[in-house]
């Protein structure tokens, strides 16, 4: 295997220890950073890497200091940052490098703080944001195929890639810069195989003036897929370093070991209950990896907010909550944590010769704010714009609009009771017949279609949909959103008609339309904006208290603070001080359903972890499903091995099937449960089913209170959660039983099984299993 080794000019450094201000300006001795047989060396010495991920634009930039240095003050030397390609470039070829997109002057603030900085800009990034980082305008070409060579999409990518260039190549370490690395893709194996495909984005990025080593992260079970020899490979995992280091060593037998995301914490999704880590398997898992000499990237060492509209989507459809706190050792507000102190001890007792750790940084001070009233309401479909007009629907991207939400109007004809029913809708939709609320679409549960009572006139439907943020991992990425046509009517007497003549009203919900609202008295049960002007003393951070509010968005001053939603678990909205002012600030709330109360209060503590499942509109209840197991022979059974690795099995031979079934007879440490962390189904020549479409048709059991054993962990690509049944007030005893929807049937010769990963002594893993796959496998 070729070394990645680069020397740099500073050939001329003697041997000195490591400066804590990493580079620096043009004029101050230039830095080298390579490579080597054993060991990242910089400036020609052992270099142990310990990073940790922080994104600018989760961040206020008021306060990149200030995280930066806690980071710094935890015994970090080196922060790992995305870059966003939607947010760098809003539109085709319009760039943002200003304000919160000054990636610059992020990597600046680190280089002066003594931080490196590992770069990661995409183009496909993930990271619970908006369309994992893609832009949306990229769908407006209906077949795209994005991650894949399709020529328009590479053309896209060089032209933001070379701009990532001009703007970061000067911060390379080569230049005098805390850029060490740079990241092509982000986890292509979970996605693909295509090593040409990865050595176009290597060419791309050398083409736009990098020169520093180039790299690839992959979790420890994709990474051949894509792999590359002149693309250094790193892996990715939550836990269990040795099996992880153990999988990177057989496609690197020499050079330095790197974890690339090490989880100390986990994600958040609307309506499922709050992540923590294991801080005291965290603590283990760095020391290990310290004492082994491996380097590594804490994911996420502060987490932040995802502010606006930035927030991604989990597949098959599972919204990502605002708060990105992630219960990372540095919180939402900046706080250290007990596991930040505890990350501190120990990285103080392995720090390099010559790296020291400055104090952190002082907590910044809180207020209480509140409560008030918001007095002035502005209703959604009082302050419509000027609409177009379309024989049928289409979604938001071919209106040219990118987020927000969307209106479609049409008339519907008098008539018996009939079903109202789209393909689909992206994502939450409200049906309204002559302005009254008639029912919710819910793409959570796949749920299309309304009821309508009869009709003695002609009236006027409205479905109001909502965008909650793009799929960010999987080919489900291609998520356009809005209405997908056609709009059916089915009448109780058969008759069916599809809808057209619509009048479209796009809502972006941007700076433009939220300056010429009309306020007016308060209208509680309807989709409308509330406005209300604070009186601020001493501007602090707090945390806007939302649980008298529904579901949607808020901005103060301007600053859009992104989603909220009363089903929890988030239930307060971080508000950065230096976003406030002194004297009057404006508070303006979208909620599409209406408050309980229009109260605006700031406490001084976040609430991230309080569930209100009651108040879920369309709580996801799972289908009354009758399964058809006695009938069925098993395709397949056995016992899976123990531990943690994948396990591939193949049938037989192949099957045609709409339902895959996995039954678990007994689990390895003879306890009820029965725990999967992913399912993958193979096709004849071995290849991964697209998810596309999967639901989950039937699961006996899963823990939803006292963690997130949701079924849908079991098919979301992401092996560091897991579908796990009951335990917290019930342990329903095997056989278990997980039914997986394909959506149609598809020819399916196989299957893998990722077992919940983490110690060994984690409850789930099953032993025996039997497997059925058929299209009569569930009854309604
Ligand atoms: C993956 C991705 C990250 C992020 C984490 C989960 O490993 O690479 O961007 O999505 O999972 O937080």
């Amino acid at each position: 295997m070729k070394l990645h080794r680069i020397i740099v000019l500073s050939a001329l450094l003697s041997f000195q220890p490591i400066t804590e201000v990493c580079g620096g300006t043009t004029d101050s001795p230039r830095h080298s950073f390579s490579i080597g047989e054993d060991d990242f060396l910089l400036d020609g010495r052992r270099f142990q890497i310990r990073c940790g991920e922080v994104h600018a634009p989760r961040v206020p930039r008021e306060y990149w200091r200030h995280r930066l240095q806690m980071s710094k003050a935890m015994g970090l030397n080196t922060v790992c940052a995305y870059l966003f390609w939607n947010m760098h470039e809003p539109r085709p070829g319009q760039f943002e490098w200003s304000g919160q997109a000054d990636a610059a002057e992020f990597c600046r603030i680190a280089q002066e703080l003594g931080l490196w900085v590992i770069l990661r800009p995409g183009p496909y990034s993930c990271a619970e944001w908006e369309m994992g980082g893609f832009p949306w305008w990229l769908l407006k070409q209906e077949d795209i195929q994005l991650r894949t060579r399709d020529s328009r999409y590479l053309e896209a990518v060089k032209r933001y890639l070379k701009e990532v260039g001009r703007v970061l190549g000067q911060l390379q370490i080569t230049k005098g810069g805390p850029i060490l690395m740079v990241q092509v893709e982000n986890e292509y194996g979970f996605f693909g195989k295509d090593a040409t495909y990865m050595g176009g984005l290597r060419q791309a990025l050398l083409d736009s003036g990098f020169e520093v080593p180039l790299f690839a992260c992959n979790p420890p079970q994709h990474l051949r897929d894509g792999f590359r020899q002149d693309l250094f490979p790193v892996v990715n995992f939550g836990s269990d370093p040795a099996s992880g280091f153990k999988a990177l060593r057989e496609i690197l037998p020499k050079g330095p070991l790197m974890c690339g995301e090490f989880y100390p914490g986990w994600f958040d999704t609307w309506g499922a209950p709050h992540h923590t880590g294991n801080t005291t398997r965290y603590l283990a898992d760095l020391e290990y990896m310290l004492k082994a000499g491996t380097s590594f990237s804490i994911y996420m060492v502060h987490g932040g907010t995802t502010f606006g509209f930035w927030t991604g989507a989990d597949r098959p459809f599972k919204p990502d909550t605002s708060s990105y706190d992630y219960d990372a050792p540095i919180s939402e507000a900046g706080w250290p944590t007990e596991k930040f102190y505890k990350t501190r001890e120990l990285f103080a007792r392995y720090l390099l010769p010559g790296e020291t750790m400055p104090e952190p940084a002082t907590k910044n001070p809180v207020m209480r704010i509140g409560p008030a009233e918001a007095m002035e309401c502005a209703p959604l479909r009082e302050n419509l714009p000027t609409a177009l007009k379309d024989s049928k629907p289409r979604t938001m991207e071919q209106y040219d609009q990118g987020y927000g939400c969307i209106l479609y109007r049409t008339a519907l004809p008098m008539g018996p009771e009939a079903t109202l029913e789209a393909a689909a809708v992206h994502d939450i939709g409200q049906v309204f017949v002559d302005g009254k609320r008639l029912g919710i679409l819910d793409r959570r549960a796949s749920k299309f279609s309304v009821g309508l009572p009869r009709r003695e006139t002609t009236g006027t439907l409205d479905v109001l949909v909502e965008a909650m943020g793009r799929v960010n991992f999987g080919a489900e990425v291609h998520d356009r959103k809005g209405l997908h046509g056609p709009v059916k009517l089915s009448a109780v007497n058969g008759q069916t008609a599809e809808l057209a003549d619509w009048q479209i009203f796009s809502l972006p919900l941007d700076g433009a339309m939220l300056k010429n609202l009309r306020f007016g008295p308060p209208r509680l049960h309807e989709p409308a904006f509330w406005r209300t002007f604070l009186r601020v003393d001493e501007p602090r951070d707090t945390f806007l208290d939302m649980r008298t509010w529904t579901k949607g968005f808020v901005w103060v001053n301007g600053h859009n603070l992104g989603r909220f939603w009363s089903i929890g678990p988030q239930q307060t909205m971080y508000l950065p001080g230096p976003w406030l002012k002194q004297g009057e600030n404006e508070i303006l709330i979208l909620d599409l359903f209406g408050p309980t109360q229009p109260l605006v209060a700031g406490l001084e503590a976040p609430i991230l972890n309080q569930l209100r499942p009651e108040l879920d509109f369309a709580r996801v209840k799972r289908p009354q499903i009758r399964l058809q197991l006695d009938a069925a022979e098993p395709l397949l059974k056995g016992s899976f091995a123990p531990g943690t690795s994948m396990q591939e099995l193949k049938f037989p031979h192949s099957v045609n099937g709409r339902y895959f079934c996995l039954e678990s007879v007994s689990a390895h440490d003879g306890k009820p449960y029965a725990a999967v962390a992913e399912l993958e189904l193979l096709d004849v020549s071995g290849n991964p089913l697209s998810h596309e479409s999967w639901t989950i048709a039937y699961v006996d059991s899963e823990e939803r209170e006292r963690e997130d054993g949701t079924a849908e962990n079991a098919i979301d690509g992401q092996t560091a959660n897991f579908w796990h049944t009951q335990w917290g007030s019930a342990s329903p005893p095997h056989p278990h039983r997980l039914v997986l929807d394909l959506g149609q049937s598809r020819s399916i010769a196989g299957f893998r099984y990722v077992p919940r990963q983490g110690a060994a002594d984690v409850g789930g893993r099953i032993k025996e299993y039997r497997v059925y796959v058929g299209d009569n496998l569930i009854g309604r």
